[in-house]
């Protein structure tokens, strides 16, 4: 059913492109990945509902940062062809009288492409965003690809000219801040830059940086031609061929909006034999500061310095992978998507819509030894919290919690990069909390530390221990746990003290009844988790104690929170009219521990089985409804957390399919948010915080 269904997807593609109607494949959803490679280097495309009539499509609107909340910050990317001396729109919103008419999106973990017929001409324009998760040196260059493919739709030749240009504001949410530029010529290639005139290291507005370098470059042809300045697109639309001047007034970002201009002229052609690329880079360096277990600030620059002398040489050698990458994409589409679909096509949909989100949180850096050495076996890496949960912060332990699972999927050993700060930082004189800290620092990227007490002692120490174990199976690699094993247990002693009676502390979920039945299984999870942990650093009299205590507590914990006379788990200790989604358990299940047994997963099942009717999420689950109606969202990863741990497929597969309603439903136009609100289906927050 899933591959009829996918084929039959692609039909649409082949019939003629009759009035201007449109489908986005597979699924249909407003807002689309563009470039998503760093927290900085993260745009998407709000083209409207599909199918549907333009002028909602691709080249009516312009990309916008993923804080799409209003007003959305447009960061343009643009794209235009030039057919027998008409030129039309392909992507991005400039106002032109011919507008090329959208036929198809396509959407891919790796890839989002846009089908247009401009004329006599099919255009096939892809942005491709690398995911390359075992080869540290790619993964961590915040470039992105667009590949442009041209064929004739009446068999005929025709005089074809490519344009993309990008404006500066991709720099500053302050656009009347000043930006200069410098085009960067040679025999090879064509790569256009432009900075902040005065840049602060380190600095956001409107979550944007302002430290960054940005690059828009293609590899040299006889027919490259290149402009910087306010009119690029008129010139090309005159005569298909730029300047190769600039202009020098250095100037505000939104000032006569100075544009970076690449073409190419393919002369007269029935079809492109190779794609014409563009490659658009975003460069920060150094990318964080990290106040190390030393209590030294370290200057932490992106992993791939290492292998790359300078931003032109990094240029030069993406552009000579064009090609290698695209068939890198291609192939981690087909695995993620063969693996996803697995469990259902829906759930393959999900992972389409965050696999880019995901890895484009993340920085991976390196940093110089004493010698001045690039030291590669000091990686770590930082994450952002691109979402209203948990608030905004450096490697937020909660939200590095849900995402976790996607980590381990694509490489586990960056799972350990981003833990390892997190534990060097609390394991030194600066950190004297009696639990985990919730973040790594106040703001990203300043990793400096953040030691302020909390009230998620439980939920966060319970993270540490559970990725910290995690990490250790899924890479085998036990260094993290006998670096500091006895931080390590010290929060498992934490949570023996307090996780029974979890009083008023909180879960990142913002819910505030006491004692919370969802908050007290996490810690007793961490607690479980730590006997694996003694396990693996041979201490086998701790992993007894550990083992006994969460056994012991899990059957207080159920006596407290599953009376006889409920049908399901109770939200809070004796709150007899309670119910909730129970996605702590969800670790549980990812260790193999087996802390809570079967029946309760059962019971549980069914409870999400005769409640799983509303269409976008989990409404009668009543104290979730009370932190609903006060303004937060129903997570969608708490959603998944809670689907992986149910004992039949179907109540699975509901779950999955309330997101995915939410997804496709229309009713937003923001980016895929970290949470939603399931009775008004609006988006509670981050992207579009
Ligand atoms: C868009 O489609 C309409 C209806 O088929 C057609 O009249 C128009 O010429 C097309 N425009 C372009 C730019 O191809
Ligand atoms: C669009 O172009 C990309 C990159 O060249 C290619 O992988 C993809 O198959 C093309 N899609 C269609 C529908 O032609
Ligand atoms: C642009 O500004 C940066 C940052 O101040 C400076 O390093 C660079 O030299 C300037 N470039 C030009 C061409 O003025
Ligand atoms: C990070 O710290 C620097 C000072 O080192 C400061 O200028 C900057 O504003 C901080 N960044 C954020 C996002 O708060
Ligand atoms: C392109 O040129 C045509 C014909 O001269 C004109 O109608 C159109 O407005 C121009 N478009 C742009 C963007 O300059
Ligand atoms: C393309 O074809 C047109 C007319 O068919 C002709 O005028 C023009 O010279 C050709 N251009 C090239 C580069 O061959
Ligand atoms: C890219 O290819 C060009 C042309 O073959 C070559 O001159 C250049 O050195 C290559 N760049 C890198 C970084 O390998
Ligand atoms: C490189 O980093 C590793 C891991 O942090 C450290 O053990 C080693 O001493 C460092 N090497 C140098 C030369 O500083
Ligand atoms: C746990 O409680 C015991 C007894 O009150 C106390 O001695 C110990 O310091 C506590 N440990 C932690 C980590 O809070
Ligand atoms: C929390 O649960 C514990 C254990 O049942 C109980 O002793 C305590 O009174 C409860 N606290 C509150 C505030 O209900
Ligand atoms: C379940 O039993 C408790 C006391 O054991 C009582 O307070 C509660 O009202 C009962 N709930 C239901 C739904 O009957």
């Amino acid at each position: 059913m899933v591959l009829l269904a996918w084929i039959f997807c692609f039909c649409l593609l082949l019939a003629p492109a009759t009035a201007q109607s449109w489908a986005t494949i597979p699924f249909s959803t407003q807002s689309l990945p563009i470039a998503l490679r760093s927290p900085y280097l993260n745009s998407w495309l709000s083209q409207g509902k599909a199918p549907s009539a333009t002028p909602f499509a691709s080249n009516t609107f312009w990309p916008v940062f993923w804080t799409t909340s209003p007003p959305a910050q447009i960061v343009a990317w643009y794209v235009a062809i030039r057919v027998d001396g008409v030129m039309y729109n392909v992507f991005g919103g400039q106002n032109l009288p011919h507008v090329a008419n959208q036929t198809a999106a396509i959407i891919t973990p790796t890839q989002t492409s846009f089908i247009l017929q401009a004329g006599p001409v099919n255009v096939n324009s892809t942005f491709l965003s690398p995911i390359e998760p075992t080869d540290l040196v790619r993964q961590s260059m915040p470039f992105t690809y667009l590949y442009v493919d041209v064929t004739s739709a009446d068999g005929q030749p025709h005089s074809v000219q490519l344009y993309s240009d990008i404006s500066a504001e991709w720099l500053s949410g302050d656009r009347t801040m000043i930006c200069n530029w410098t085009a960067n010529i040679n025999s090879d290639y064509i790569s256009l830059q432009t900075q902040l005139q005065s840049p602060i290291p380190f600095a956001e507005i409107g979550e944007q940086a302002l430290d960054t370098t940005a690059y828009l470059s293609m590899s040299k042809q006889a027919s490259t031609t290149w402009q910087i300045g306010g009119n690029n697109r008129g010139v090309f639309n005159n005569t298909g061929v730029l300047l190769g001047t600039q202009e020098n007034n250095f100037r505000g970002i939104s000032d006569a909006f100075p544009t970076f201009g690449i073409a190419v002229d393919l002369g007269n052609i029935t079809q492109t034999s190779a794609p014409s690329v563009w490659l658009l880079g975003l460069l920060r360096d150094p990318v964080v500061q990290y106040t190390n277990g030393d209590g030294n600030k370290e200057m932490r620059s992106s992993y791939f310095w290492s292998q790359q002398a300078n931003p032109l040489a990094a240029v030069s050698f993406l552009l000579n992978d064009s090609s290698r990458a695209l068939d890198a994409g291609n192939a981690m589409d087909a695995k993620v998507l063969a693996d996803a679909r697995k469990i259902s096509s829906p759930y393959a949909d999900m992972v389409t819509m965050s696999a880019r989100q995901v890895m484009s949180a993340i920085d991976i850096t390196v940093k110089k030894d004493s010698s001045g050495k690039w030291n590669t076996s000091d990686v770590k890496a930082f994450f952002k919290n691109m979402g209203s949960v948990g608030g905004p912060g450096v490697n937020s332990v909660d939200v590095l919690y849900s995402a976790f699972p996607a980590y381990l999927y694509f490489n586990p050993a960056i799972a350990g990069y981003l833990l390892s700060p997190l534990l060097e930082f609390q394991n030194s004189k600066q950190y004297a909390l009696p639990y985990a800290a919730h973040d790594l620092g106040l703001a990203y990227p300043n990793a400096t530390g953040n030691s302020n007490p909390h009230n998620e002692g439980i939920e966060q120490s319970a993270n540490m221990l559970i990725m910290t174990l995690a990490h250790a199976q899924f890479t085998g690699d036990g260094a993290l746990i006998s670096n500091y094993y006895t931080l390590l247990r010290d929060w498992a002693d934490y949570l023996v003290n307090n996780t029974l009676s979890p009083g008023a502390q909180t879960t990142s979920d913002g819910l505030t009844i006491t004692n919370q039945t969802n908050l007290a299984i996490k810690g007793i999870i961490g607690i479980a988790a730590m006997a694996k942990i003694s396990t693996f650093a041979g201490d086998s009299t701790s992993a007894t104690h550990y083992q006994t205590v969460s056994s012991n507590y899990e059957n207080q914990w159920q006596a407290l929170s599953f009376p006889s006379n409920t049908s399901h788990l109770l939200s809070g200790y004796g709150s007899q009219s309670s119910s909730g989604l129970m996605y702590n358990l969800y670790s549980d299940k990812l260790l193999q521990l087996n802390v809570v047994p079967n029946s309760v997963y059962d019971a549980q099942t069914t409870f999400y089985s005769q409640n799983s009717a509303s269409f976008y999420g989990f409404s009668r689950c009543k104290h979730r409804i009370s932190s609903l109606i006060s303004g937060n969202g129903s997570p969608y990863d708490w959603m998944m957390l809670a689907a992986s741990t149910s004992s039949n497929t179907a109540t699975r597969d509901a779950l999955v399919l309330q997101i995915h309603n939410f997804v496709t439903a229309g009713v937003t136009s923001n980016s895929f948010p970290l949470i939603y609100d399931p009775t008004s289906a609006k988006a509670g927050g981050g992207p579009g915080r």
